[in-house]
């Protein structure tokens, strides 16, 4: 196998950057750039105050070492990959808004444009690396397209190795990785470039959990990890819809069925909805890839676990309204949190928005706070989430807070939207006094200590759990 002296990763985002970065810190002998098209995400990899264009816990850290010494940003696409000997490809797949298999396949256009890219570029032979989450078979129309665009003695090689961190984090998943999955065709050639690629991460990855699969394998667990995960979220919501009905609580529950060894306590949290770039895109990409198969039946039972999330986000909306006497027209709300889960600026499909935009629609006045979302990325999601909305009248029915403390300040109702620490630990009392009573607090996130608030005297609803003793 080659050895791998200079590595190339086309896509500088939430998972191109940490991932690379790491890669850089732990392989001084290897150079890694980092390129993408979009000047603005480069300039603050490259800003000299590290104000870094994603929030990810450990992440500042890792840059400062590396950054300078053996770790590059730029928007030089083509000299990136030619001077490569592995590229990652580690673009943006989104689901596909229009055309076929809109709202359900995957958007492979920025994949396309890049395997484009380096089949025009490159001179010497590639180790082309899928990172990016792709429908199953995607490394072949890769081949076809480097193949028949290529140089005369170029060769590439395709691998897949789909990445697992969780945003939040990132830098603790990269740095210890239950398991780095690597895929490839099982011919010598295909071996040989697995290898090299494995080298690389053996440099502080155990050999042990270095998996080392078919091409197809690769692609498909990655579909199906997203896909089990997402389905625990949704088992353990429906479950909490009927602790609420019953007077049983999720907390519980999850906690005497994790207990079996066979289950296990993790990701069992009931919550307002699971949201991420990830999961439901994944999902609705294997229900998509299951009904091209004709395997209608198999697509159904995928289709059902976004529909369940979708039903708890809102269902909670409803809980809201049920419990402010069924009319929530001109009050006001706090609501904190605006990323898909603490730790993370990001919002990409964040349960927060959908609530938001349910309580917009009741005419209510919502009053935002998150620590690390900003105001001009909560304005442009809640405009996408209200399209007949024009943005001023938005505007006066949303404001952003600076605190925790001032969002919930006079308000009718307080709804916990994202798990971020800082909540747990306000002046709950200092809120309880200016609000208007009754106070109601409405927690979908399963995190404060509802005794104690329910001395203070508020009224408090958590997902999950029923009213009847
Ligand atoms: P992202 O949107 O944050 O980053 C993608 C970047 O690629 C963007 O900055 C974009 O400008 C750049 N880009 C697109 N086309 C390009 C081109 N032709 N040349 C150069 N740059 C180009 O996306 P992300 O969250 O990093 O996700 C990337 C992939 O990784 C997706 O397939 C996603 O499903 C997968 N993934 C994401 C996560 C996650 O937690 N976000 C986890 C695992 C896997
Ligand atoms: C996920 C996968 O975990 C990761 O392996 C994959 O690479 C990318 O997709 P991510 O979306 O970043 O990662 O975060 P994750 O921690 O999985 O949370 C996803 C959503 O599920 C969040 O909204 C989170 O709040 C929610 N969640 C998670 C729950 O509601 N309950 C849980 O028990 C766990």
């Amino acid at each position: 196998p080659v050895k791998v002296s200079k590595i190339c990763c086309i896509g500088a985002g939430y998972v191109g950057g940490p991932t690379c970065a790491v890669v850089a810190l732990k392989c001084p002998h290897i150079q890694v750039t980092i390129v993408d098209l979009n000047q603005a995400r480069i300039d603050a990899w490259n800003s000299a105050d590290f104000k870094l264009p994603i929030y990810e816990p450990g992440l500042e850290e890792v840059v400062r070492q590396a950054r300078g010494r053996n770790l590059f940003f730029s928007t030089d696409v083509d000299k990136g990959i030619r001077e490569a000997d592995l590229i990652f490809v580690s673009v943006n797949t989104p689901t596909k808004k229009s055309g076929v298999g809109a709202g359900f396949a995957a958007d492979l256009n920025y994949v396309e444009s890049a395997t484009r890219r380096i089949a025009a570029v490159a001179t010497t032979n590639k180790i082309v690396v899928e990172k990016s989450t792709v429908p199953c078979r995607t490394a072949e129309s890769m081949r076809t397209i480097l193949e028949a665009n290529s140089k005369p003695g170029t060769r590439f090689d395709i691998l897949s190795n789909p990445e697992f961190l969780a945003e939040g984090t990132a830098i603790t998943d990269l740095f210890k990785p239950d398991r780095v999955l690597i895929g490839s065709l099982q011919t010598q050639e295909g071996r040989d470039a697995c290898e090299a690629l494995a080298q690389v991460y053996a440099n502080w990855v155990p050999r042990e959990r270095i998996l080392t699969v078919g091409l197809w394998s690769s692609e498909l667990s990655k579909l199906a990890a997203n896909a089990m995960l997402a389905q625990r979220i949704s088992s353990v919501n429906a479950l909490s819809a009927i602790c609420e009905a019953t007077g049983a609580n999720i907390d519980e529950v999850a906690h005497a069925v994790g207990f079996d060894s066979r289950i296990g306590p993790k990701f069992l949290r009931a919550s307002v909805g699971f949201g991420g770039s990830c999961f439901q895109k994944d999902i609705l990409n294997l229900v998509y890839l299951s009904e091209s198969l004709h395997l209608p039946q198999v697509a159904a039972y995928w289709r059902q676990v976004v529909e369940m999330n979708e039903y708890q986000k809102s269902r909670f909306s409803k809980t809201v309204v049920d419990t402010l006497f069924n009319t929530i027209t001109g009050k006001h709300l706090a609501v904190l949190g605006f990323a898909f889960k603490a730790d993370t600026g990001d919002t990409r499909e964040s349960a927060s928005i959908s609530l938001i935009r349910d309580f917009l629609q009741e005419r209510a006045y919502v009053t935002i706070y998150d620590p690390k979302v900003d105001d001009a990325q909560i304005w442009l999601d809640l405009s996408e989430a209200l399209p007949s909305w024009p943005i001023e009248t938005i505007k006066k029915h949303v404001s952003i807070a600076r605190s925790a403390l001032e969002a919930c300040r006079q308000k009718e109702g307080i709804v916990i939207a994202t798990e971020w620490k800082e909540f747990k630990e306000i002046s709950w009392q200092a809120v309880y006094d200016q609000m208007s009573k009754p106070a109601f607090v409405f927690d979908g996130r399963m995190i404060l200590d509802v005794e104690k608030l329910q001395q203070i005297g508020f009224t408090v609803k958590v997902i999950g759990r029923g009213d009847r003793l």
